[in-house]
């Protein structure tokens, strides 16, 4: 079974103590709502696990119940709560309901409105979010029924996560097969994450760059970009619009997150002001070379018994060039030094006239999952106890938003 730790590190406070309901309807897929349910619980969410009749069939409530440690409901329990209204007690002061497994029969009821069993009256008497997870056999996906269906969950408002495209438990390979438990925790941190960054444009520069020497060979460094990446993801999840560029690393571009690629500085930097239109925030987290070769040979240097020489040029400062735009966007700088953290960091925030900028010690963060930073503007300075770069990413976020209100 997977770990969770590091979603549970990305959402901070999105999903702790939010009250849940997860809906199991019948397919092969329900046993990865028990895998879900123990996710959930584990982020701290009250799951209240609903089963349709059908669900189950494919696992017994009794397993909801000792992973969730709530009552687990299936069918039509209605005469079995104090009140006799479970599918309006259950509703109340509910966060989300989320339906995963949905079958193509769950969806179809849904967009008919039925209320025919617990879990359906509960879509129907609901006043909260509803997301459902469809799964089944790809046939069943691509048939102009659940096509329709699907169509008519989405004009109503119901969020549709997936299916994604895969292996099925019928042998077959095609769309339908349900996200996986820890895309779905993904999704519904990103909805309930504070839309602090909405109708903002961010950019971010991550990675290394690399210089070319000869067509094989360059100067590069150790940034793996997982920092910039965080925070790419983290600004997308706040609600913003995120340009990312990016030099050469081996990270999936983040969901909702447009990925440009460059390889040196120089190119960095025209992919940068080429779309700089509309930028509110520019976030330069790169690794950029100071130094380039003055020239690049176009075929490979042969090797030889005698010493080369290699001339460097300097390249230029993208973030400073960008702080000194005539009407610049809200700038944030990194810095990471060996020695002396608080006084070189600040100094290059001032050097560079940077609003914000983020320091850390080399060996704190580099290439790791996890770093140890220090915000600095212009009220001082902000240390942040060690923790994963995805949670850091959103302190950061957070920090911004708080400064661009002030703006
Ligand atoms: O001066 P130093 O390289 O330490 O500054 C680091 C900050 O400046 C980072 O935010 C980095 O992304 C940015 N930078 C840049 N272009 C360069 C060098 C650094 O954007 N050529």
């Amino acid at each position: 079974m997977s770990d969770y730790t590091h979603v549970i590190d990305e959402l901070g406070q999105n999903l702790r103590g939010r009250r849940i309901v997860l809906g199991v309807s019948g397919g092969i897929a329900a046993y990865k709502a028990a895998e879900l349910t123990r996710a959930l619980g584990r982020m701290g969410v009250d799951v209240h696990v609903v089963l349709t009749e059908a669900g189950a069939r494919f696992v017994t409530p009794l397993t909801f119940q000792a992973l969730s440690g709530n009552r687990a409901w299936s069918g039509f329990q209605d005469g079995e709560m104090e009140d006799g209204m479970p599918h309006i007690t259950l509703g109340r002061g509910i966060d989300a309901i989320l339906v995963a497994p949905a079958s193509a029969n769950f969806i179809a009821r849904l967009a008919a409105g039925f209320a025919n069993d617990l879990l359906s009256t509960l879509c129907l008497a609901r006043d909260c979010p509803l997301f459902v997870a469809p799964a089944m056999n790809r046939q069943m996906w691509e048939n102009p029924a659940t096509r329709r269906n699907v169509a008519l969950l989405q004009a109503d408002g119901i969020i549709v996560l997936g299916p994604c495209v895969g292996e099925q438990a019928c042998g077959e390979t095609g769309p339908g097969r349900m996200l996986e438990p820890e895309a779905l925790c993904k999704e519904l941190t990103a909805f309930f994450t504070p839309k602090l960054l909405a109708g903002r444009k961010v950019m971010l520069t991550a990675g290394p760059t690399f210089e070319a020497i000869d067509p094989v060979r360059g100067i590069t460094n150790s940034s793996s970009g997982k920092m910039g990446y965080a925070l790419a993801a983290a600004c997308a999840r706040a609600g913003a619009e995120v340009v990312l560029v990016s030099g050469p690393v081996t990270l999936p571009v983040p969901a909702g997150v447009r990925c440009i690629n460059a390889t040196s500085a120089l190119q960095m930097r025209d992919e940068v002001f080429a779309a700089m239109t509309g930028v509110d925030v520019f976030i330069a987290v790169a690794a950029v070379a100071d130094y380039r070769p003055a020239e690049s040979a176009v075929h490979k240097i042969k090797k030889s018994g005698a010493a080369i020489h290699l001339e460097l040029v300097p390249n230029p400062d993208i973030l400073a060039e960008v702080a000194a735009l005539p009407e610049p966007p809200f700038c944030v700088g990194f810095a990471a030094e060996s020695q002396e953290l608080d006084a070189y960091a600040e100094a290059k925030r001032r050097a560079k006239r940077l609003p914000m900028l983020v320091g850390n010690l080399l060996g704190d963060g580099l290439g790791g999952d996890e770093n140890t930073i220090v915000i600095y503007d212009e009220e001082g300075r902000h240390p942040l106890p060690r923790a994963p770069k995805t949670y850091l990413a959103q302190r950061i976020v957070e920090r911004i938003a708080c400064l661009l209100s002030t703006k």
